[in-house]
């Protein structure tokens, strides 16, 4: 296997997706680790469905490690009203940072997958290898079949031209910088929620299903973390790995600890006419904990810090 040098506190790094929660917490954790030259660019100053926009970037700033947390993300909804976009602006995004940064002599790239494009009747806790073994949820098709190919294009890439590409799949990841709106990710809008129920005095809160559903629920500090030990690692990575905590959480629990958590003092109630989704998802993170990493936040701790982020940043309350 080809040797790649660890990266070097002065090596050029571009986070392609650095407003994003991922990407923020990234910048957050390369700026901390004393890393001072990284490339970041807003949608405004280059836009990454543009190859023209994206070559000037790379014959401009000539990045060393890239890594590729730009995409077009969202919920169920935003996914079934703009399913065209959802796979057009990703394939272009990957399509033209993976090839530029073969073009230009990148060392190594990470692309974010997501566990959504693993099989939707995959046994659990999910393997790597259960990749493109089944069918892949059809509600969020487009986005799937979009990082589907985005991971079979590292590889491609890494098996003709023997470049240091390769792929991460994170679980569900929540924390500091995440998006609280109509189309937030299960821990943001429980936050909301809770948040909102309180402040206006309800009696409950009612959410949808049983809530007996387990879900993988990552802090994202850790994945950052993760993500620069793997850019570090002197032996390319195994492709694709999967950063999870290894522990999953029912839907009733983690609404159990938000509830604590935000102050509300009335009930939960759950609306069992409503779907349930897969009961459970859970990553096989075993090759990301046979090379050492383990995550280090509790759920409870990450959810207390998200909130507190909550009411100073999204409500402008401070903690
Ligand atoms: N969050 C999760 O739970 C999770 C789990 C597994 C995998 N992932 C994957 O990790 C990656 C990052 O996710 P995230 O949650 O951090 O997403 P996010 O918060 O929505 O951030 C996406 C980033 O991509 C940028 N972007 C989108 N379209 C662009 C374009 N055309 N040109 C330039 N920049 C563009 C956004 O810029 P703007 O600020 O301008 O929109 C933003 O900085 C995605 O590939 C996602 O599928 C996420």
């Amino acid at each position: 296997m080809r040797e790649v040098s660890r990266v070097e506190r002065d090596s050029r790094i571009y986070v392609a997706g650095h407003t994003g929660l991922i990407g923020s917490a990234l910048v957050r954790r390369l700026k901390k680790e004393g890393y001072t030259n990284l490339i970041l660019r807003t949608r405004d100053q280059t836009d990454l469905t543009n190859k023209a926009q994206v070559e000037a970037l790379f014959s401009e700033t000539r990045p060393e490690y890239v890594f590729l947390a730009a995409a077009r993300v969202g919920g169920i909804k935003a996914n079934s009203t703009r399913p065209a976009e959802f796979i057009y602006e990703n394939l272009m995004i990957q399509t033209n940072v993976i090839d530029l940064a073969w073009r230009y002599g990148v060392k190594r790239l990470m692309f974010f997958g997501s566990s959504c494009v693993y099989p939707k009747q995959a046994e659990q806790p999910m393997k790597e290898e259960y990749l493109m073994t089944g069918k892949i949820e059809p509600t969020n098709e487009p986005f799937g079949v979009a990082k589907l190919a985005g991971i079979s294009m590292c590889r491609a890439y890494r098996a003709q031209y023997g470049v240091e590409f390769f792929t991460v799949i994170p679980a569900n990841v929540y924390g500091v910088g995440d998006h609280f709106n109509e189309d937030a990710h299960v821990v943001s809008s429980l936050i909301m929620k809770f948040h909102r129920a309180k402040l206006e005095g309800h009696p409950s809160v009612t959410l949808w299903g049983t809530g007996r559903p387990r879900r993988e629920f990552l802090y994202v500090d850790d994945l950052a973390e993760a993500c620069l030990f793997l850019m570090n690692l002197k032996e390319l990575p195994p492709d694709p790995i999967n950063i999870g905590r290894g522990e999953d959480t029912s839907v009733r629990e983690l609404a159990e600890i938000i509830k604590e958590i935000t102050g509300f003092t009335g009930n939960i109630e759950f609306d069992t006419t409503r779907p349930d989704g897969n009961p459970r998802r859970l990553l096989d993170s075993s090759r990301m904990h046979g090379l050492g990493w383990r995550a280090k936040t509790p759920l409870e701790e990450g959810l207390k810090r998200t909130y507190r982020w909550y009411l100073e940043c999204v409500e402008g309350q401070g903690a």
